[in-house]
């Protein structure tokens, strides 16, 4: 019921900016819902997604201000080209350059998330911006020194009259720039998008045979077109040192330990290094990994006891057909640049 809502709600935001505040005043014009995709999960009726809303979002996300010493900014670890991620670094570096512990997720349909980071801890977008400036190895800021500083500029207090109705600058607003912003960045047009939407794309027999070996090996966890069903789940690492135990750290179950978010296989290509921590550079060592490297540790998901059996052949097919996933469009589109 709720979610019929919210849909219908964006098809008229389209039109006429489906919002109950007078101060939005602007047409959403940069959220659509792909026709293969299901109904989003994030609630666009509280946070409308409006041409200035999205601008201020734009800038603050690729502004070192955000940190401690304005040295870095989101898109530091996120760079569009890599569809979002931290190119080239196993796990990110932030400020200082100190090493985190994670590999930057890929940033694509948020808006169909409904929890965030590698063990779900964190439950809405709009509270995702609060880890990483506040995390001493990424931007080691205060949310309140962000905002004294935004309001100190000559630029930001514009910016958000013109996003919000005033220009006081406060959390709230600070955040649901940040989230219109981050709700755009919609990856649906990749070669797989227009083959399943019957657009004229064609697929090849390698990438074909790719996609029917994909359904049987591997959807069951990266499921539907989202390519994945947002549990948790151990794929079997082998647990090197004292390894990030990922969701446990979250729910402190013992049933938890080594799980991590089965994330999406979107725009896979060129997002590597994969897994939470960044251990295998290319999609062949990741298919290695699921054919014999597949290790027994606690909590294995039971789909994965017996690894999951490919010859070579198969192997090279799955991947094509990953490789179709990549959207260039996307990787490339200059609105969601700065
Ligand atoms: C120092 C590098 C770094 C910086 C700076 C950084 N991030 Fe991240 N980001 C990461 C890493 C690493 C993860 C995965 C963290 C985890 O799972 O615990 C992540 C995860 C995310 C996710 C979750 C994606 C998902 O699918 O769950 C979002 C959204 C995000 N970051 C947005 C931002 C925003 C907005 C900013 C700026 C306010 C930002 N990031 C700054 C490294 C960074
Ligand atoms: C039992 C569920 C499950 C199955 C089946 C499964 N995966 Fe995964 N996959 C995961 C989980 C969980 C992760 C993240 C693990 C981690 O980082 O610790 C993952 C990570 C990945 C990654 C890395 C993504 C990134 O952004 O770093 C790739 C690539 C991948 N899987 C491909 C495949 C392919 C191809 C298949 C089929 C041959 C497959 N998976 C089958 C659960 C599964």
């Amino acid at each position: 019921m709720k979610k019929k809502t919210i849909g219908f709600c964006i098809i008229l935001s389209v039109v006429l900016a489906c919002s109950s505040t007078q101060e939005i005043t602007e047409p959403n014009v940069d959220f659509q819902i792909p026709k293969n995709f299901p109904q989003p999960i994030y609630n666009l009726a509280r946070n409308p997604i409006t041409k200035a809303g999205f601008e201020l979002g734009k800038a603050l996300f690729s502004d070192p201000i955000l940190s401690r010493n304005n040295s870095i900014s989101c898109s530091e670890c996120h760079a569009q080209s890599y569809a979002f991620t931290h190119h080239g670094h196993d796990v990110s570096h932030g400020i200082d350059n100190l090493k985190g512990t994670r590999n930057a997720l890929a940033m694509q349909n948020l808006a169909w998330q409904s929890e965030f980071f590698w063990d779900g801890g964190v439950g809405d977008l709009d509270f995702v911006p609060l880890a990483p400036i506040e995390n001493p190895v990424e931007m080691d800021e205060k949310v309140g020194n962000v905002l004294e500083k935004l309001r100190k500029t000559q630029y930001y207090p514009a910016q958000f009259k013109k996003a919000f109705g005033t220009n006081e600058i406060n959390a709230e607003r600070f955040l649901k720039a940040l989230s219109q912003y981050m709700l755009t960045l919609v990856s649906a047009n990749s070669r797989y998008d227009k083959y399943v939407r019957n657009e004229g794309e064609i697929l090849t027999a390698d990438e074909l045979a790719g996609l029917s070996l994909f359904k049987q090996k591997c959807a069951s966890c990266h499921k539907g077109e989202l390519f994945t069903d947002q549990s948790y789940r151990n794929n079997g690492l082998t647990i090197q040192g004292d390894m990030d135990t990922g969701r446990f750290r979250i729910t402190e179950q013992p049933q938890d330990k080594y799980k991590f978010k089965v994330p999406s296989l979107r725009n896979i290509e060129v997002s590597k290094p994969y897994m939470h921590d960044g251990r295998f550079y290319t999609l062949e060592t990741v298919l290695d990994h699921y054919a014999e490297g597949v290790q027994q540790t606690p909590n294995l998901d039971p789909l994965l006891q017996n690894g999951i059996p490919m010859t070579a052949k198969e192997k090279l097919q799955i991947v094509a057909f990953l490789k179709t996933l990549t959207d260039e469009q996307f990787l490339k589109d200059k609105r969601l640049s700065n």
